[in-house]
C-alpha cells in the first residue's frame, strides 16, 4: 500500500504524519520549539530549530510506522504563512525569521500602500499591507538592516526553507506566495507591477508552482539523517490554512470552515477569485489547482479562552486538576450554567489587536456590560459568545462577496466543545459541523503529496473519499434572536472605544519607553 509524509513547519512545533492511502495515520510526531520575543511587536524565531524538529520528527514517523521506506510515496509540506527567511550565496540563513504574528512594520505598510496604490493592491495582491504579511517585512529589513539586505541571495517562507534543506530546491507555491504581497492572485505568479514599484529584485524570489506540483526529492544526505529513501519527490505543499482546508474537504464552492485554535479563521473555498472591496477579507490562492479562498482572521480566538483558563480561572484549573480531568471540560460545565447572551455581559476578543475586520494592531480586549448579577460563569460563557460574535464579522463579510454558505465545518480546538458549537450555530445562524479528521494541517499537505505522485487522481476526490460528516448543530431559533440582538451592540462597542484603544496605547508606549 502506499505512505504519504505531511509535515507542518508550525508557530508552536512542527508535527509531521505518516499516513495509508486511505488517510488512516499510522504515526505522528510534534517537536516543539521556542518563540523569540526580542523587542515588543517583535515574533522572531531560528529557522535552524525548525530544520532540527523536521528532521527529528521525520525519523521518528519513519520509525515507529514501521513502513518500508520504498513505499512512501511523497511527502508534502505545510506551515505557518508570511515569515520571512533570509539566506546568503553561501546558504547562510542571516538573521532570525520574523513570523507572521510580528507587528513591527505599521509604518512600511503605509509606505506600501501609498507606493503601491489601492487600485494595484485590489486588483494584483487582492491583499491590504498588513504588519502580519511578508513585503513590510522585507521592506523593514531594508531600512533596518541593509546590510543584512545586501547580502540576501534567497528570501524565503518557512516551510520552503525546509524544502531547500530535504531538497536542495529554491521553490514556493501559490498558496504560501498569495501571503507574501508581491504576489499576483488571479495570475498565480510573481506581481512584477508590485516587485517594480517597491524596487525588490525577482531573483530574490523563488520560483513557483502549484501546490500538487513535484518541486524537488529527498537528497542522499537527508535519506541517511531520516530513514527516508533519497529520491523520494516533495510536493509543493501548502500555507497552514490552505492545507488545513484541504484536510477538512474545504475544497468545493458552498465550503466554509470556522476554525477556533490559537487564531480563529472563517474560510470559504471560492471557485473565482473573489475580493472584498475594502480589503477587509484575505484572498489567496488555495491549494486546489487554480481555485482560490477568502479568509478572516481573528488575532485571539481559542487564544482568548486560553488566556482567560491561564490568567482567571486558577479556581477551575485546581478543581480539574484534583478531578482529573481536562480543566476545559470544567470552563464548559460552567458556561452552561449561565444563560445565552450572558445577561449582557459582551466580551471584545481583541486582545492582541485584530485581524478581521478592523486591521488595528491598538484594539483591546473588553468585558463590557458587568453588573453585580455576574458570576464566573458569565464570564467564561461570553468569553466564547465575544470570540464567536468575532467569527460572525468574517463569516458576514463572507456572506456579502456573495459566497453560498451551506455548512459551517468547525475544526480547532472550540470544536471540541458541544456548548461552543452551539453557541457557533446559533450566532452564526447556520449548521455547525464536524468530521472525522482532526489532524490539521500536515493531513492536508500529505493529500496534497498523493495527487502529486499519482496516488489520487485529484484533490477533490481524495477528500471526499476521506472526509465524513460526524456531527451535526443546528441553530436554536430563540437563541438566534437572542443573540441577533447582542451581536449589533458588539459591532457597535469597536468603533466607540476605537479612540480610547488609540490613546491607552499611547500612553503604555510612552511609560514603557521611559522606563
Ligand atoms: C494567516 C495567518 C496565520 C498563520 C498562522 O494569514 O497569518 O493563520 O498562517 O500559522
Amino acid at each position: 500500500m502506499p505512505y504519504l509524509i505531511g509535515i507542518d513547519v508550525g508557530t508552536t512545533g512542527t508535527k509531521t504524519i505518516l499516513v495509508d492511502e486511505n488517510g488512516h495515520q499510522q504515526a505522528s510526531a510534534l517537536e516543539e520549539y521556542p518563540l523569540h520575543t526580542p523587542q515588543p511587536k517583535w515574533a522572531e524565531q531560528d529557522a535552524e530549530d525548525w530544520w532540527q524538529a523536521t528532521i527529528k520528527t521525520i525519523k521518528t514517523v519513519v520509525a515507529e510506522s514501521g513502513v518500508d521506506k520504498t513505499a512512501i510515496k511523497g511527502i508534502g509540506l505545510s506551515g505557518q504563512m508570511h515569515g520571512l527567511v533570509v539566506m546568503d550565496k553561501n546558504h547562510r540563513v542571516l538573521r532570525p525569521s520574523i513570523l507572521w504574528c510580528d507587528v513591527r512594520t505599521t509604518d512600511q505598510c503605509h509606505y506600501i500602500t501609498e507606493t503601491i496604490g489601492r487600485d494595484l493592491l485590489l486588483q494584483s495582491t487582492c491583499n491590504p499591507a498588513l504588519e502580519g504579511f511578508t513585503a513590510p517585512k522585507v521592506i523593514w529589513l531594508r531600512e533596518h538592516e541593509p546590510e543584512i539586505y545586501q547580502q540576501t541571495s534567497t528570501m524565503f517562507l518557512p516551510k520552503d526553507y525546509i524544502r531547500f534543506r530535504l531538497t536542495g530546491e529554491v521553490a514556493t507555491e501559490v498558496s504560501d506566495a498569495a501571503g507574501t504581497l508581491l504576489f499576483d492572485v488571479k495570475e498565480r505568479m510573481w506581481s512584477q507591477p508590485v516587485l517594480d514599484l517597491l524596487g525588490i529584485d525577482s531573483d530574490l524570489l523563488p520560483k513557483t508552482y502549484e501546490s500538487v506540483d513535484v518541486c524537488g526529492q529527498i537528497t542522499g544526505e537527508v535519506a541517511e539523517l531520516t530513514g527516508l529513501q533519497a529520491g523520494t519527490p516533495v510536493v509543493g505543499g501548502g500555507a497552514d490554512n490552505a492545507c488545513s482546508a484541504v484536510g477538512n474537504g474545504i475544497v468545493k464552492e458552498g465550503r466554509v470552515s470556522a476554525s477556533l485554535g490559537t487564531s480563529g479563521a472563517v474560510l470559504a473555498h471560492s471557485d473565482e477569485v473573489k475580493v472584498d472591496p475594502n480589503l477587509r477579507l484575505h484572498s489567496f490562492c488555495h491549494s486546489v489547482p487554480n481555485k482560490s479562498y477568502i479568509m478572516g482572521v481573528m488575532l485571539s480566538a481559542g487564544g482568548a479562552y486560553r488566556w482567560f483558563r491561564d490568567t482567571v480561572a486558577d479556581r477551575e484549573v485546581a478543581e480539574a486538576r484534583a478531578a482529573g480531568v481536562d480543566p476545559y471540560e470544567i470552563l464548559g460545565q460552567q458556561a452552561e450554567t449561565a444563560p445565552v447572551g450572558s445577561e449582557g455581559l459582551i466580551f471584545l476578543p481583541y486582545l492582541t489587536g485584530e485581524r478581521t475586520p478592523h486591521a488595528d494592531a491598538n484594539a483591546k480586549a473588553n468585558f463590557f456590560g458587568l453588573t453585580l448579577r455576574h458570576q464566573r460563569s458569565h464570564l467564561i460563557r461570553s468569553v466564547m459568545e465575544g470570540v464567536t460574535y468575532g467569527m460572525r464579522d468574517s463569516l458576514e463579510l463572507i456572506r456579502d462577496l456573495g459566497a453560498t454558505v451551506a455548512q459551517i465545518y468547525a475544526t480547532g480546538g472550540g470544536a471540541r466543545s458541544p456548548l461552543w458549537r452551539q453557541i457557533q450555530a446559533d450566532i452564526y445562524q447556520a449548521e455547525v459541523v464536524t468530521i472525522n479528521i482532526a489532524e490539521g494541517p500536515a493531513f492536508g499537505a500529505a493529500i496534497l503529496a498523493g495527487v502529486g505522485t499519482g496516488v489520487y487522481q485529484c484533490v477533490e476526490s481524495a477528500t471526499d473519499r476521506m472526509v465524513e460528516i460526524t456531527s451535526s448543530t443546528q441553530p436554536i431559533s430563540e437563541n438566534v434572536e437572542i443573540y441577533n440582538q447582542y451581536y449589533q451592540i458588539y459591532r457597535d462597542l469597536y468603533p466607540a472605544l476605537k479612540p480610547q484603544f488609540d490613546q491607552v496605547t499611547q500612553v503604555v508606549t510612552q511609560q514603557s519607553s521611559d522606563n
